[in-house]
């Protein structure tokens, strides 16, 4: 169970002026509150998204995702062309792959492109800590809401308090403040915050709807039972639930190392009413049963592992699916850390400044045959969940 105060003494202290600003709504949140039974919604909900809790904050996001989608589309436009300008200066080919050695000393000293990372980055900031800042200040509530769900179904949640959480896994990782791990209220700060990371070229995701596309394309086993499926390194369990609506009858696990993550998600199926079971655990070390698990998936987990982390989720995702059963691994396309030069440049600082602390080593190997080797087989026949991500169909092995 996690500490209601322990967690963030530091940044309590460090919210405190927001606090009294949004005092006033907190009390009228509260007095709200009794009427929905632990519930907190009162601004309502927009679908699958509870709306925030002040306008403000709910105008703060609108800006911030705008502004991102702005800066994919334009700022970061002109710096690609800024890029080629510069390769053609350097007389390099421009469609050549490029190490980050050789990027990194091509873009370090230029103004436009350094803007488009920087902007880029001061928005992911701001987004971040508007909402943390808001969660926190309104703390009590937000706890005692989850602590009224814990218990409730359809589904259940399964904390584990002697888990030891490994060092790789306590990084902010896209500069999320306390990480996936060291925040009560990372779930929160998750759902929200992604929103803008899937708009542009893949959609919008505030009605899960990139988690129910792919969860309908995932290819069914050959013999059409799928009784139990497993989602590791679920997040807010976005898929599981998907799954869970795509496949009414069967048992649905949903799995984060992050206590937070599956608190919150588990609170989120709960006021959807989809059963979903949530449960804190290792991706690594699931505790599942041998081949337990018709179909077990992950969604951009990958990229967020060490290498060895990887080769152990794999062996695991082996073991726990049963012969014959469906491995649907979503990730990013990777093999190799070269590409062309702008593209290297975003990856870099993807990972220098927003946090991504291990997407080198994941783009540094190949994923789909990390997997092949392991007992899988691939069809690749199947196509990719979405642009830019391989399509990791496996079925395995007897
Ligand atoms: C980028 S998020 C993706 C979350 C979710 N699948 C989604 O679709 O939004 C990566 C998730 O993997 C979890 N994670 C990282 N390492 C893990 C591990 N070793 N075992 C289980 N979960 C892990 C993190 O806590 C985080 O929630």
């Amino acid at each position: 169970m996690i500490g209601r105060r322990s967690l963030f003494t530091a940044a309590g202290a460090a919210s405190a002026a927001v606090s009294s600003f949004f005092a006033g709504r907190a009390a009228e949140a509260k007095e709200k509150i009794k009427k929905v039974a632990g519930d907190v919604e009162f601004r309502g909900a927009d679908g699958r998204m509870e709306r925030l809790g002040s306008l403000d904050l709910e105008s703060q996001m609108d800006f911030t995702a705008g502004f991102r989608e702005f800066n994919n589309k334009n700022i970061s436009r002109a710096a690609g062309m800024r890029f080629q300008q510069l390769l053609k200066e350097k007389g390099m080919d421009p469609k050549a792959p490029v190490t980050f050695e050789q990027m990194h000393a091509l873009a370090e000293n230029d103004q436009l492109i350094g803007m488009s990372a920087k902007t880029w980055l001061a928005n992911q900031q701001v987004t971040w800590k508007s909402l943390q800042d808001y969660f926190h200040a309104n703390a009590d509530m937000y706890l005692a809401e989850m602590e009224a769900a814990d218990k409730d179904g359809p589904g259940s949640l399964t904390l584990d308090a002697s888990i030891e959480i490994p060092d790789y896994a306590k990084h902010e990782i896209h500069i999320q403040p306390g990480g996936y791990v060291g925040d009560p209220f990372a779930g929160h700060m998750y759902h929200y915050g992604t929103n803008s990371f899937y708009i542009g070229a893949i959609g919008h995701n505030e009605q899960d709807q990139i988690h129910k596309l792919t969860a309908n394309n995932i290819p069914m086993p050959a013999d059409g039972k799928v009784k139990r499926i497993l989602e590791v390194g679920c997040g807010l369990g976005q898929m599981g639930c998907a799954l869970k609506e795509r496949f009414p009858d069967a048992e649905v696990w949903s799995t984060d190392i992050g206590a937070p993550m599956v608190r919150y998600g588990h609170m989120r199926a709960r006021d959807l009413g989809i059963g979903v079971n949530f449960a804190q655990g290792l991706a690594e070390k699931t505790g599942f049963p041998d081949g337990h698990f018709d179909m077990t998936v992950s969604y951009i987990m990958h990229h967020e592992l060490p290498q060895p982390a990887t080769r152990a989720v794999i062996e695991e995702a082996y073991r726990v699916t049963r012969s014959g059963g469906v491995y649907y691994p979503v990730d990013f396309n990777s093999g190799g850390n070269v590409g062309p030069a702008y593209g290297m440049f975003r990856r870099w600082w993807d990972h220098r400044w927003n946090n991504e602390v291990w997407s080198r080593e994941y783009h540094g190997l190949n994923f789909t045959a990390e997997i092949a080797q392991r007992g899988f087989t691939l069809n690749d026949k199947t196509p990719a969940a979405l642009p830019g991500f391989g399509a990791r169909h496996f079925v395995r092995n007897a």
